[in-house]
């Protein structure tokens, strides 16, 4: 599939940031689109603003719950009797930084709820739908150079989680052609400077039976603004991204039949390539903070 005109697509978690940005490519190329998000007054606010560009529609959604995914998917087949295009990008970061042993089971249940088993209640829920369909599809998954590349020592829940979504994106790519469906998948890793999205407030949206029991120790650059200004002071880029722009590249990247769908992936190699001869050694591998941005 190398066009979305006439398609349907649906996305997780494109009410705001990086989602939108895409949501904005997808209608402008002819999709009809179905948001799915937890965020219920920011998704009214985005399918207002967007129904102008095209049919877009938004459905409330966990995605950490298969009954809302299900429910999700449910209105997509009432409504238009396919989906063409899913992609799984809400996330969320257990956030603040810490080292791993300041991290609590909430942590990682929430953020392993949303980025993980979100990614897999919207695979289990759609793939077999889509399959059943018997037309030429894609699923993309949001993942993170942190984590999907290298970690980020001080992130290391979202990291861990980004991980397998990677790891679980290639697996599915794998099986795709191994079972000759018409499906492909993708990943995308969101790069190319920094991005001012809501996933530095990230904790809006985390449940309170979720919460942490004790506070978090407090970590420098844990806003946007702060980090930026860190980047600043040290004389290092600190270029913010258009996001609308970084939507349109990340759906022609999808579209374009690459597995891989990110900015700056010479840099990424370079540091692949150190990690790889590191672990051939038996050695610990360069962490993202030593080649990735
Ligand atoms: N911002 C970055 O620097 C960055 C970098 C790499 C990857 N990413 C990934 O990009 C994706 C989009 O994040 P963003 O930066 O645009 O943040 P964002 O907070 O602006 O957007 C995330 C969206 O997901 C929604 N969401 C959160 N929990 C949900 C749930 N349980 N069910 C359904 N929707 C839910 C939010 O309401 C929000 O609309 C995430 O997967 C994130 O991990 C972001």
């Amino acid at each position: 599939m190398n066009s979305v005109d006439g398609k349907v697509a649906v996305i997780t978690g494109g009410a705001a940031g990086i989602g939108k940005g895409i949501v904005k490519a997808l209608l402008a190329d002819g999709a009809k689109v179905v948001i799915g998000d937890i965020e219920a007054t920011a998704l009214d606010a985005t399918v207002q603003e967007l129904s102008s560009l095209g049919d877009v529609r938004g459905v409330v959604t966990d995605v950490s719950n298969p009954e809302s995914v299900d429910a999700l998917a449910d209105f997509v087949y009432d409504t238009f009797g396919a989906c063409h295009l899913l992609w799984s990008n809400a996330g969320v970061t257990s956030g603040g930084g810490g080292n791993p042993w300041d991290q609590e089971a909430n942590d990682w249940r929430w953020c392993f709820g949303v980025n993980v088993f979100g990614t897999a209640n919207c695979v289990l829920t759609f793939v077999p739908r889509m399959i059943a369909g018997g037309e030429e599809g894609v699923i993309v998954t949001t993942s993170s150079g942190d984590g999907g590349i290298a970690p980020v020592p001080y992130a290391s829940v979202y990291a861990s989680s980004k991980a397998a979504v990677s790891c679980f994106t290639e697996a599915l790519a794998h099986q795709f052609v191994a079972q000759a469906t018409k499906l492909r998948a993708v990943i995308f890793y969101p790069s190319g400077g920094l991005l001012d999205t809501g996933l530095w407030e990230a904790q809006r949206n985390r449940p309170a039976e979720l919460a942490r029991v004790k506070p978090r120790p407090p970590a420098p650059g844990t806003t946007f603004a702060e980090f930026r200004e860190h980047l600043a002071q040290a004389g290092l880029p600190n270029d913010v991204v258009d996001l609308d722009e970084l939507g349109r590249f990340a759906l022609d990247g999808a579209l374009s039949g690459k597995f891989i769908v990110s900015h700056g992936l010479d840099r990424a190699g370079a540091l692949l390539t150190a990690r790889a001869n590191a672990i051939q050694e038996g050695d610990l591998p360069p962490s993202a903070l030593e080649g990735l941005s």
